[in-house]
């Protein structure tokens, strides 16, 4: 059904201390691939006094693990990237099954999180501590950096493979362990990752995936004292609710929520730039992506030609199974996110909005949603308010600068926002009067390893990915060495 060169990447089972899992074997969780509700297979639901078992056994190997050389934690997350690159066609047709996405993104994000192991391995040999100027001549002040300890991941099933490592590789890198809970609709892309890291040489109990009932596991982990920190990439509320659990054991948190960009085009925009911007921004994915663009703002002198351009691009695009040759829009994950999009654009469309492309379900089945462009939209429409995380792009026009960032800072998110101009003092203004942790300037996608992707606001806090997401894993700790002679 796969087809997979290596059968034993697809794994119904759990990975917990290093052993893989059947849970207590009565307890599971149907896996169905989105674009026609077949049935994928199935992993345990592991019980809370099982995922009690997985902290130990990564508190146990944490022990050891601390203790290795940047040499020797890079040397095991390079060539984990190495086999993920080795087995790159076999990890991305299981994530197109379980996800959804076209098979060429799923290509380009297997590319993507291997990059962060790269990115990351490179990084664990550069760890640097500081020496401070002491104010008194008898000290003598450093910095050391320290694993924070044993980690707890939440990852979504949007970039099932991208946000794993995303989070896992600063981690290890740091010289933490983890352990993984993958969105229950998407894990056995994170089961396939595991097969290669232990392949890698990752010791036993260093990462284990943790499938599964979420609150079971969200319990757990939560009240686990030896648990010291917890990363999660999800919704707002779901975020908000986690940082207040976690207040009782205090752990360190780096919560990566959602957004609802503005995609801003000034009339001076290049317009094929802007045009392939929104394209790249708000249609990858088919739309489900925290850094989507969810509300388009065009200046009135450009605004017919990028509304005619863009809705030209909209309709040519390909919907169908991620598996079919040519597609470039899969469907949504499910059925209540297919409905939330349904529901965002009929209440639009109610309140004025005119629908120049798609508007309404697609003939490919249940979950898919035709592309859809809708212009003169405006702030009484909750469209404006939700992420959509689905391919619809929103426009609203505007009038002159300040109106621009009065409406893109109109939300209570702050993670991505996107501007086309070709004036250079506006390119200065503009980037800095938005209040978002991301801006692409004349650029649509603003992914990538090698910078800090994080929100404000409420989109959360904490960086993934640079030289700054190292830090969210280690700790500093202040020497003062005093009685110096
Ligand atoms: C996300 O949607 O949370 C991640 C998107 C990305 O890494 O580009």
């Amino acid at each position: 059904m796969l087809n997979l060169q290596r059968t034993d990447l697809f794994r119904e089972a759990a990975y917990v201390g290093g052993e893989w899992s059947a849970g207590s074997g009565d307890s599971w969780q149907t896996i169905h691939n989105p674009a026609d509700g077949e049935r994928l297979g199935r992993v345990p639901c592991l019980t809370r006094a099982q995922v009690a078992d997985a902290i130990r056994a990564a508190d146990k190997a944490f022990a050891e693990y601390r203790q290795w050389t940047g040499k020797a934690k890079a040397a095991v997350l390079q060539r984990w990237a190495a086999l993920m690159q080795e087995h790159k066609a076999d990890l991305a047709r299981i994530m197109t099954a379980e996800q959804g996405k076209p098979y060429a993104e799923a290509m380009g994000e297997i590319d993507y999180a291997s990059s962060f192991l790269e990115w990351f391995g490179e990084e664990a040999k550069r760890i640097y501590g500081e020496t401070i100027p002491a104010p008194r001549g008898t000290q003598r002040i450093t910095v050391i950096r320290q694993p924070v300890g044993v980690c707890a991941a939440i990852t979504p099933w949007n970039f099932p493979s991208g946000m794993v490592t995303r989070k896992v590789a600063p981690a290890l890198a740091a010289g933490c362990t983890v352990l993984l809970k993958p969105a229950p609709q998407t894990p056995f892309s994170a089961l396939a990752l595991c097969v290669l890291a232990e392949e890698a040489g990752l010791p036993k109990g260093a990462l284990s995936i943790l499938t599964g009932n979420a609150e079971d596991i969200g319990a757990e982990l939560i009240e686990s004292e030896t648990v010291r920190k917890l990363s999660f990439t999800g919704s707002t509320a779901v975020g908000k609710k986690l940082m207040a659990a976690c207040a009782g054991t205090m752990k360190k948190l780096s919560l990566e929520l959602g957004g609802n960009a503005p995609f801003i085009v000034f009339d001076d925009a290049n317009l094929d730039a802007a045009v392939q911007g929104a394209l790249a921004s708000k249609f990858r994915n088919g739309g489900q992506t925290c850094v989507c663009a969810n509300r388009f703002f065009v200046q009135a002198g450009i605004y017919d030609s990028f509304v005619e351009r863009l809705t030209k691009a909209v309709i040519s695009m390909r919907v169908g199974r991620g598996t079919d040759h040519g597609v470039t829009l899969g469907p949504l994950i499910d059925d209540a996110a297919f409905r939330k999009v349904e529901r965002l654009v009929d209440d639009a469309r109610a309140k004025g909005a005119q629908v120049r492309a798609g508007g309404q379900p697609h003939s490919a089945g249940p979950r898919f949603y035709t592309p859809t462009v809708l212009t003169e939209v405006d702030y009484s429409m909750s469209i404006m308010h939700e992420e959509i995380f689905g391919p619809v792009a929103a426009i609203t026009r505007f009038t002159d600068e300040a109106e621009a960032i009065t409406l893109a800072n109109t939300t209570r998110y702050g993670l991505a926002a996107y501007f086309y101009t070709s004036d250079l003092n506006r390119s200065i203004r503009v980037t800095e009067a938005l209040d978002y942790g991301i801006v692409g300037l004349n650029e649509g996608a603003i992914s990538t390893e090698v910078a800090p992707f994080g929100g404000i606001k409420e989109s959360g806090f904490g960086k993934e990915g640079s030289r700054h997401g190292i830090d969210e894993y280690s700790e500093r700790k202040y020497v003062c060495v005093g009685n110096v002679s």
